[in-house]
């Protein structure tokens, strides 16, 4: 990544407005800060986390991403220090939470809420009193239990099954009670750790909609980790992904999406890109070998554009007779981002003018090759 883009960067999420920028730079008055973070397990070698340094802002949603085994869940979890750093600090609020006593790492821990994959309920404790345990736990006087429980089954839509037993739930049903469990302590920071990847889509969709409505209406920071990349682009603002427990690359998501630089990130975002079918990649050829041969021509918007292309102008640009091969545009934070891929045949340009003028319409033009 080059200095410019790795600059780039480090802005702020969009709904931080520029007045809040200005009182409160970004760094020092991160949410959570990883200074210098390293981790080692005790009889490993290998590091699971080494020289992190990032900073998550107060109310955005943060994505973690990375091939299994990159690091994520160490990571996450020095948050609420379920996992002891070997070196580095992590600061909450601006308060190294490096030496905090048992005393304070509970109430640390109580300003953390966390959900995960396999919702982590107890099967003999109906909903109402999963939610209500760590409250009673904590000391809270059953009034004051009660009201929150019900406030909080209203809030993730389970006020008809606070009688139902785990067992009696969907998958979707009981990480809203994880979710509601979790928001008990009023905490400021919420992390998942693959809180989707048990639900089929759709139940997906209606989980990460409650997590945005939870970061808007309390204000929630969330950090979320998924293998699903549509999950991140569906809900986050900004994303890192780790590789060999290294910080390899991070900034908003339509910029990392839209034109990722690392390896490890192309790798992980291929499933999103459109590749080429497979019939057309079979008739492709590195050479025109007839005058009526058309050029393929792929169109990559990578989001810094104002607009989605204007694809009548695009057309009469190349000349010709361009055929839409297949294509797809879609706005992530704002940002058009997608693939157009074209044949244009009977034009009076080279292909390599072709490339230059498409250039106008989209941020990067390959030329694929040529088919009959
Ligand atoms: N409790 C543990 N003891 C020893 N090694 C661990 C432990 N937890 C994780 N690791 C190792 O640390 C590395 C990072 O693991 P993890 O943070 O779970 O990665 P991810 O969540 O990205 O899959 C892996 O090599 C893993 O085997
Ligand atoms: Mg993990």
């Amino acid at each position: 990544m080059s200095a410019a883009t790795a600059q780039r960067r480090e802005t702020q999420p969009p709904h931080l407005d520029a007045q809040q920028t200005e009182l409160h730079p970004a760094l020092n008055h991160a949410h959570v800060r990883f200074i210098n973070l390293g981790k080692t397990y005790d009889g490993q070698v290998v590091p699971a986390l080494q020289g992190i340094d990032l900073a998550i802002q107060r109310g955005e949603v943060f994505g973690i991403i990375g091939r299994s085994g990159a690091g994520k869940s160490s990571l996450i979890r020095t948050i609420n220090r379920l996992e002891q750093p070997s070196s580095g600090r992590v600061l909450i609020d601006q308060v190294d939470i490096g030496d905090f006593d048992e005393d304070h790492l509970v109430a640390l821990r109580r300003r953390i809420g966390m959900i995960f994959q396999h919702f982590n309920l107890m099967s003999a404790k109906t909903v109402w009193q999963n939610v209500e345990l760590p409250l009673k736990v904590a000391g809270v006087p059953k009034e004051q239990r009660e009201k929150k429980v019900r406030e909080l089954l209203e809030l993730v839509g389970l006020q008809d099954k606070h009688k139902a037993y785990p067992a009696q739930l969907s998958g979707g049903q009981k990480q809203r009670v994880g979710i509601a469990r979790s928001l008990v302590h009023d905490p400021q920071i919420l992390l998942c750790d693959e809180a989707t990847s048990a639900l089929d889509p759709e139940t997906t969709q209606s989980i990460l909609g409650l997590l945005r409505e939870i970061n808007k209406r309390l204000r929630l920071t969330i950090v979320l980790i998924t293998h699903e990349m549509a999950v991140i682009r569906e809900i986050c603002d900004r994303v890192v992904v780790l590789e060999h427990g290294h910080v390899v690359e991070q900034g908003p998501v339509w910029e990392v999406f839209g034109n990722p630089q690392h390896d490890v990130s192309k790798t992980l975002l291929a499933p999103l890109q459109h590749g080429l079918p497979e019939e057309l990649q079979s008739r492709l050829q590195a050479n025109p070998t007839s005058k009526d041969a058309a050029v393929v021509l792929r169109l990559q918007l990578t989001g810094t554009a104002e607009d989605e292309p204007d694809l009548a102008a695009l057309f009469s640009a190349l000349g010709g007779r361009v055929r839409l091969l297949q294509g797809g545009v879609e706005r992530i934070q704002g940002h058009a981002l997608g693939q157009l891929l074209l044949a244009v045949s009977g034009s009076s340009l080279t292909a390599e003018e072709l490339r230059t003028r498409a250039g106008r319409w989209a941020q990067q033009v390959e030329v694929l090759g040529y088919v009959v």
